[in-house]
């Protein structure tokens, strides 16, 4: 059986320094290992906000590692640094703009400032790309939100099954 590879960059230009711990990255693999009764292999990065070493490292997690999902936190704000959905779009060939509209609903029950984030989501080949908010207490807000869409995206990309431990989220594929 071949192994299952899920990308996640933290966008962090003080993580990508080694001033900031990176937290928010250990905290999207550990959210997906509690989600997901499916073994997979994170491929995991910390990267500075620029935008050409952001989409490299996009491409190569999709078309080298062949992940069936990134999930990238971090720079989707209003500052000038702030570049992640940039790069998530020059490099997916088809947007997904309900992740983003979800996520922003969603969070708007937590934080006013939810509105600033521009996160959204794409599928660049057979790999969805995630963005998600740098705060570590917006990934499990964001996640819980939309990761019940995230494995029926995955079977329509021909990407592997993902199965869910329905106690902690419950996966929705169309006819059961
Ligand atoms: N979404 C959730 N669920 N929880 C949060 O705390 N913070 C917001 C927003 N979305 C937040 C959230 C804030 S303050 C900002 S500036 C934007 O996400 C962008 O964050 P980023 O630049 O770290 O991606």
């Amino acid at each position: 059986m071949t192994t299952i590879h899920i990308g996640v960059i933290n966008v962090s230009d003080r993580a990508a320094a080694g001033v900031y711990d990176d937290v928010p990255g250990k905290a999207v693999v550990a959210t997906l290992r509690e989600y997901l009764i499916t073994a997979f292999e994170p491929v995991y990065r910390v990267i500075a906000d620029e935008q050409p070493e952001l989409e490299a490292a996009m491409i190569a997690m999709a078309d080298v590692h062949e992940c069936c999902l990134v999930v990238t936190t971090g720079g989707t704000g209003p500052a000038p640094r702030d570049v992640t959905p940039e790069a998530t779009e020059a490099v997916c060939q088809k947007m997904l703009p309900g992740f983003g509209e979800l996520m922003r609903t969603t969070s708007l029950q937590y934080v006013p400032t939810a509105i600033l984030s521009r996160q959204t989501a794409g599928i660049r080949g057979r790999t969805l790309i995630l963005n998600l908010p740098g705060r570590p207490k917006a990934i499990r807000e964001c996640l819980d939100a939309v990761f019940p869409a995230v494995p029926y995206c995955i079977d329509l990309i021909d990407g592997p099954r993902l199965e869910t431990d329905d106690a902690v989220i419950r996966a929705f594929r169309p006819g059961g």
